[in-house]
């Protein structure tokens, strides 16, 4: 009898989960790297975010990482497959914050969000629609989350409270308690994704920058730029001819300010929005020899375009029955998954661009803008969704284009509007036409957390004061640029700061040994070279609490509004950027941990604590911590070249010790990859008589190398004393 009712228990089980029309989906976790576990929820759908970004892990960066275990309770995670739909569910504990789903612009602490992870401009606030709405977070506690779809999706990221959570909210009574708040303590973040299968991710730690690292390896490691790539670049105005532009490169010859690629906006075509992608012959006759020129002056190519490809264009006829139900500005929109689509347009490209000596792209457009975009009830002729394509597009053109200039051996380093999960080796960095130059810096903190790079780009100020700060900041950012599309403004359009900006521009090229190490770092380590304060261990000055007051109009539910840090960073291992913005006087840093140092005078800064500064509008605020070695070299127009030599500057900071790993190779092609590079340690010691004493570990003969022998050492802060 016992053994009949054991048997027909579950049966009536499942039943009875049928018949309610959900079923709770039984969690199997398979370890696929060291430290991170993936499991398959139904049937995966045959294009993802990683599927479109083809990314293949690079396993070796994941060696130096500590040994882990799964980093959540297992049985505290629940999916849930109902309505078509997947409901997801990890738990939470009390103290953890959550950091990333992707480029947001305002906060970095998302507990407490509901996201609708969906690509789109960024309208302004932190509602999931966003150039590259990754569907990856972070924990405070050391471990991270990836869901693999190619949806949109929403997210309660510590907002539900669920009947029978194990950690109920306490029960206030608003009429007397003071403490009752509208937004009760919720224990998990849950998802909901409109699919009919997924694969996730549990990313272990023990810190939350292990997590980073482990998901930027597990998507190639991040992307190394050519040398050339980490020098300024200006864009210049959309109509500007061929000959204008070589002018406008002497100019920056005449003031002698750097320029290492030059950015040519949409009238390089006969046509744009939808785009030709041939050369328009008035303003450019002869792009061989236009571009032949820029190369002699040391300087490289990137072209903006569009994908939406115009009636007009040698490439319509072909590409019209290989693209979606839909136009963009009467272009039709190529189904890149097709291999056919891919192959007419590279050709072309290869013949018109890139044989012809152009280094990169700038690919706008894509994010969104529902009004302009492909509607969701396209149709594409792989089978895929309008949605669906809305979501990977980005990675499309990043993954085909990046591999284009791969497959020349030569690195290319551009822009992109759109991006998602898996691009963190994309040799491309996300900009947009939204201008809060606070909301820019918070962006460029989001990105460490996201496996994507941002520019705070320049167009234009109303003040020499917002110039010179935005400069400023533009310079401590992956890609050091002016886009002067519309407004054809000049590094020195403003007299009053032109020295200010041209020190900044300058400081930013002295700095390209320390910055390309940091972008190695991120390249075999998958260290983000830009991270948020909350990526270092030690930093932690808890929350700040702004109460939320009772206003019957303004806060009807008196919200508690939570301050996070997201106006400083870190670049690099050592040198923290603390931004000013106009109107600024002054302001409060957070120091981390340790003690920390000014970069420009070595002097005592502050210990773990927060100071308040008064910096001029000359210096972008920068503190090193104690014991750190900056490599420099002294300021050069353009990037060092593959032939170029130059003396190390090493500055060392504070009283401490140090170490740093030096990185260098050819700086332009893939050789890197089959071992043509160099990794030398620098090192400071303490010597027997008590001085600090600097030297050099030698690059192996025949390694690439772009420095003399003669390193010259400076101790910035006991020099001083
Ligand atoms: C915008 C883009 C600008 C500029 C402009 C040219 O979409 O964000 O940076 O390229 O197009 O039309």
């Amino acid at each position: 009898m016992n053994k009949i009712f054991s048997k027909i228990i579950p049966f009536l089980l499942i039943l009875f989960i049928s018949a309610a029309g959900y079923a709770q989906v039984k969690v199997v976790w398979k370890q696929v790297q060291p430290g991170i576990w993936k499991s398959v929820v139904g049937e995966p759908e045959p294009i993802s975010l990683l599927k479109a970004a083809q990314a293949k892990a690079y396993e070796a960066g994941f060696a130096s990482l500590p040994a882990t275990s799964f980093p959540l309770d297992k049985n505290e995670i629940t999916v849930t497959q109902r309505d078509g739909k997947i409901y997801l569910r990890f738990p939470l504990q009390q103290e953890e914050k959550i950091f990333g789903f992707g480029l947001n612009f305002k906060t970095v602490n998302q507990r407490g969000r509901i996201l609708n992870l969906h690509v789109d401009h960024y309208g302004g606030a932190d509602n999931g629609r966003t150039h590259a709405p990754v569907p990856f977070y972070v924990s405070s506690g050391g471990y991270g989350v990836l869901i693999d779809v190619a949806r949109y999706m929403t997210v309660y990221a510590g907002t539900a409270v669920s009947v029978n959570t194990k950690h109920p909210p306490r029960l206030y009574d608003r009429n007397n308690d003071k403490d009752w708040s509208a937004q009760p303590y919720s224990d998990a973040v849950e998802i909901l994704i409109p699919a009919q299968g997924l694969e996730m991710y549990v990313i272990a730690g023990p810190t939350p920058m292990h997590v980073v690292q482990r998901y930027n390896l597990m998507n190639g490691g991040g992307c190394l730029p050519p040398k050339w790539g980490l020098g300024f670049t200006e864009r210049v105005p959309t109509l500007f001819s061929q000959a204008e532009i070589i002018r406008e490169a002497k100019m920056f010859e005449e003031h002698d300010f750097p320029l290492d690629f030059i950015g040519v906006e949409p009238g390089w075509q006969s046509m744009s929005y939808p785009c030709t992608f041939e050369w328009d012959k008035e303003r450019f006759p002869d792009p061989q020899d236009f571009l032949k020129k820029l190369s002699a002056m040391g300087i490289r190519s990137n072209l903006w375009l569009n994908p939406y490809v115009s009636p007009r264009a040698s490439l319509y006829p072909g590409m019209k029955k290989l693209s979606g139900s839909h136009t963009v500005w009467n272009g039709i929109v190529p189904d890149f998954t097709l291999a056919q689509a891919r192959k007419l347009i590279k050709d072309h490209f290869f013949r018109h661009h890139l044989e012809l000596g152009v280094s990169g792209y700038k690919i706008d457009e894509i994010d969104g803008y529902d009004k302009w975009l492909w509607p969701d009830v396209a149709t594409f002729p792989s089978g895929y969704t309008g949605e669906q394509m809305r979501q990977v597009y980005g990675l499309l053109l990043q993954q085909m284009t990046a591999a284009w200039f791969k497959e020349r051996n030569q690195r290319t380093y551009g822009l992109i509007r759109a991006s998602n999960a898996g691009a963190s080796a994309f040799p491309y960095v996300i900009y947009n036409d939204y201008y809060s130059h606070r909301d820019f810096i918070t962006a460029l903190i989001n990105s460490s957390f996201s496996g994507v790079l941002w520019t705070p780009e320049v167009r234009a100020s109303e003040t020499a004061e917002e110039w010179v700060r935005r400069m400023q900041t533009v310079c401590f950012s992956p890609m050091a640029m002016l886009n002067a599309w519309a407004d054809g403004t000049k590094p020195w359009s403003f007299p009053e700061v032109e020295k200010a900006v041209k020190d900044v521009a300058d400081l930013r090229m002295q700095l390209l040994p320390y910055i390309y190490s940091t972008f190695a770092q991120y390249r075999f380590e998958g260290k983000p070279p830009f991270r948020a304060m909350n990526l270092l261990t030690g930093f932690d000055f808890g929350e700040t609490n702004v109460e939320g007051k009772l206003d019957g109009t303004k806060n009807p539910y008196a919200m508690s509004i939570k301050k996070d840090i997201n106006d400083q960073y870190m670049m690099g291992d050592n040198i923290l950027v603390a931004p000013m913005f106009t109107g600024e006087k002054s302001r409060k840093v957070h120091l981390p941990e340790g003690k920390w140092y000014d970069f420009y005078t070595g002097a005592f800064a502050g210990e773990h604590e927060i100071i308040n500064i008064t910096p001029g509008l000359d210096k972008i605020p920068l503190f090193v911590m104690d014991g750190s070695i900056i490599p420099m070299i002294a300021a050069r127009r353009q990037a060092p070249t593959p032939e170029s030599k130059d003396q190390l500057i090493v500055r060392h900071y504070g009283k401490a010790p140090g170490r740093f790993t030096l990185y260098d190779d050819d700086g332009v092609s893939f050789d890197y990859e089959k071992g043509a590079c160099t990794f030398i340690t620098l090192s400071v010691i303490r010597n027997s008589s008590g001085d600090l004493v600097g030297s050099m570990t030698r690059p192996a003969p025949g390694k690439p190398f772009a420095y003399t022998n003669d390193v010259k050492w400076v101790f910035m802060t006991e020099n001083k004393k």
